[in-house]
């Protein structure tokens, strides 16, 4: 068969003013609990792409009735039991899901589910949050003793746990409060390094009950609570492509409205800032606890840094795209603590390492580490490895000389339409 593939040619700036898709951690999370919820509520500006509609469809094969509403979605929840589902749940190429999910169902008592994916997610690790979800009573196996998925799930009484995350992890951290919310008496969950705190927000929107005193995060068992409107705030992490494109491109401005601008999502700002950068931004308002505002980029000649690795997980789905910056950036950008990158949707670190020498830039791959040297990308072609951001991340690296990008449909993942909204702001200019 034919492999897809898309040609883009050199753009010379891009301009003007965009509102990309909602944010995919928020989406993922707010159809979860107006499913656990009692009545109707609206997820309004959801992310409809291919995670979270994986996310819609194993909720609704867990009972939750969830509609379309126009762009919205109107989920009746099922007041915290869910429904046995008749088959395998699919979680698709989606991390979050199947992780956060893991939490939800350990505590349903005598509730049986399966658990699974795609390649990439089958070859991820899920023994961390099995084994503290295991600490906590759940009776959860599968493949290599529960390391990996398919995974087998049946509800038990839970009780609750302190623990302290080995790696900073906002997936395992909303595992453990999820699983908390049906366990008996406290569980605390210990961050070594602030992560993103969608999970902790929601909570208090939805008034479940939370307790936050310096990295540790507790809660316990809720009774039942009514469901409510939801706003998505746009993606800070989709955003993020277009506003390196606009510094890398010669005469671009472009703005980014309705954007998320939580500072557990915005390290990228800052590393780029420390960069030369010349960006704006502000938060104008706060939707269901989340600050909302708009960012602005303009084309500007980057220097090369040595990344604070405190950042990364304030920034650890912006590092393809910081990669891409770096390589147009002057001298030379080291980036360590990545060895979170080494699971996630592919090996980035090697993925990373791989295109950027496929358009010409010389990279060093340590184990948990990159040092590109800067300078600019010359023509050539980006590799995904089944990767929605290292699609994305290298459309734009490759963007001002023109670059062919093979599965481009992989940026469906998290971001439909982006290649539109990419030429749309190139024609622009
Ligand atoms: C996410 C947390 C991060 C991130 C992922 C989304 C979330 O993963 O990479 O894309 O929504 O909680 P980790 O928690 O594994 O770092």
């Amino acid at each position: 068969m034919d492999r897809p593939f898309l040609d883009l040619p050199p753009c010379g700036s891009l301009r003007g003013v965009l509102r990309g898709p909602g944010d995919k951690s928020v989406t993922h999370r707010g159809l979860m609990l107006l499913a656990l919820a009692e009545g109707e509520g609206r997820l309004l500006y959801p992310l409809k792409a291919g995670d979270t509609l994986s996310t819609a469809r194993v909720l609704r094969a867990l009972g939750a009735e969830i509609v379309e509403e126009g762009p919205h979605f109107l989920v009746r929840g099922r007041g915290l039991r869910l429904k046995e589902p008749e088959d395998v749940l699919d979680c698709g190429n989606a991390g979050t899901l199947i992780r956060l999910l893991l939490g939800l169902l350990a505590g349903q008592e005598g509730l049986f589910a399966v658990l699974t994916g795609d390649a990439s997610l089958r070859r991820r690790p899920m023994g961390r949050v099995v084994e503290p979800l295991r600490a906590m009573g759940a009776r959860v196996d599968g493949r290599e003793r529960g390391e990996k998925a398919p995974l087998a799930v049946r509800g038990q009484a839970l009780r609750g746990i302190r623990y302290s995350l080995p790696v900073p992890s906002a997936q395992v951290k909303s595992a453990l409060l999820l699983a908390g919310l049906f366990a008996e008496g406290m569980t605390e969950v210990e961050e070594p390094l602030p992560t993103r705190d969608h999970t902790e927000r929601l909570f208090r929107h939805f008034g479940l009950p939370l307790w936050v005193e310096e990295n540790r995060i507790r809660t316990q068992r809720t009774g039942p609570f009514p469901a409510k409107d939801l706003v998505v705030p746009g993606d800070f992490s989709s955003a993020a492509f277009f506003l390196v494109a606009a510094l890398l491109a010669p005469g671009s401005e472009v703005v980014v409205e309705g954007v998320g601008l939580n500072p557990t999502r915005t390290g990228l700002l800052r590393v780029l800032r420390s960069m030369g950068a010349d960006l704006e931004w502000q938060v104008l308002e706060g939707e269901a606890g989340e600050p909302v505002g708009w960012v602005r980029a303009r084309y500007s000649p980057l220097k090369g840094v040595s990344v604070d690795p405190s950042l990364i997980p304030l920034m650890v789905d912006e590092v393809p795209i910081l990669a891409a910056a770096a390589a147009w950036a002057e001298g030379e950008t080291h980036i360590p603590g990545l060895s979170e990158l080494r699971v996630k949707e592919s090996d980035r670190l090697s993925a990373i390492a791989r295109n950027l020498r496929a358009l010409g830039v010389e990279v060093e791959e340590g184990p948990d580490w990159l040092r590109i040297r800067g300078g600019g990308v010359r023509p050539g072609e980006v590799e995904p490895f089944h990767d929605h951001r290292i699609a994305m991340a290298f459309a734009v690296a490759g963007l001002p000389v023109g670059v062919r990008v093979w599965d481009p449909e992989w940026a469906e993942i998290s971001y439909p339409g982006f290649f539109q909204d990419l030429k749309g702001l190139c024609a622009a200019s």
